[in-house]
């Protein structure tokens, strides 16, 4: 955790550097996307020295958006039909994390994406942009992309994955990508709200039933994400996991 620049969306290189850190230090992750191993991967922060309020305003920050987190995924869970706090034990042991996003002004825009397209693949997404604009969200009815417009002091969320396979589908994850500009740079603070690494995921029993038979079959949430994330620094010929791997046709 710390400062980086190479992540690959899609196996094309990003047009962006990025500082992550974790809201729970230390996480623990699945030490390979292997499902014969069981070894755990212990993830720590590496804060810079300077600037030096960094570390506290980040934290400072990062504890508010997770009570905001808390409170959409009560409010989701109501929404289902179900007690408030439903979703709540998932993430006991959670991998949260928050990242800071520069995409630097790029000579040529059209050859190049600040993310590529993507879903996010924990539960939610809380993100805050400034005001040059650049994300984009893919309307499903005719696949054209529509820019999610900045608006001062409000925050965009984004369902993600896991919200996708507990609500069978009643709650569907946004296609979104990041363009660039030539003209100026870019900012923006995505926290990617993930559960407990061993949760198992799958639609909630309480949703399924004869008339609505589960979409999904169950997978770790740890594995999912660690296979997902070791193809996000290397180019591959394949596409990396998605949750349709896991879809019951
Ligand atoms: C992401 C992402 C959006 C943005 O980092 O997953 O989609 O506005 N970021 O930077
Ligand atoms: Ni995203």
């Amino acid at each position: 955790m710390g400062y980086h620049e190479s992540e690959h969306t899609k196996n094309v290189r990003d047009w962006k550097e990025v500082f992550d850190f974790l809201i729970k230090d230390p996480s623990f992750l699945p030490a390979s996307p292997e499902t014969e191993d069981d070894e755990i991967r212990t993830l720590s922060n590496q804060w810079p020295e300077t600037p030096p309020q960094f570390r506290e305003v980040c934290q400072t920050y990062a504890r508010e958006v997770e009570k905001l987190g808390y409170k959409l995924l009560e409010l989701i869970s109501l929404s289902l039909g179900l007690p408030s706090n439903r979703l709540n034990g998932y993430f006991e042991d959670h991998t949260t994390m928050m990242r800071l996003n520069h995409y630097p002004p790029c000579p040529c825009p059209e050859l190049a994406l600040g993310v590529g397209r993507h879903k996010d693949a924990g539960a939610l997404t809380i993100v805050a942009q400034d005001d040059v604009g650049g994300l984009q969200v893919r309307r499903k009815s005719d696949e054209v992309w529509v820019p999610v417009k900045p608006t001062p002091n409000a925050l965009v969320i984004n369902v993600g994955d896991t919200i996708q396979v507990w609500s069978n589908e009643a709650y569907e994850s946004v296609e979104h990508r990041v363009v660039v500009n030539s003209e100026r740079e870019r900012f923006s603070i995505p926290v990617f709200f993930f559960p407990s690494h061993y949760v198992m995921v799958k639609p909630l029993e309480e949703l399924v039933n004869e008339g609505n038979p589960p979409k999904y079959k169950p997978y770790n949430f740890g594995k999912f994400f660690v296979a997902r994330n070791r193809s996000d620094y290397k180019k591959l010929e394949v596409q990396n996991i998605q949750i349709s791997d896991f879809k019951i046709i």
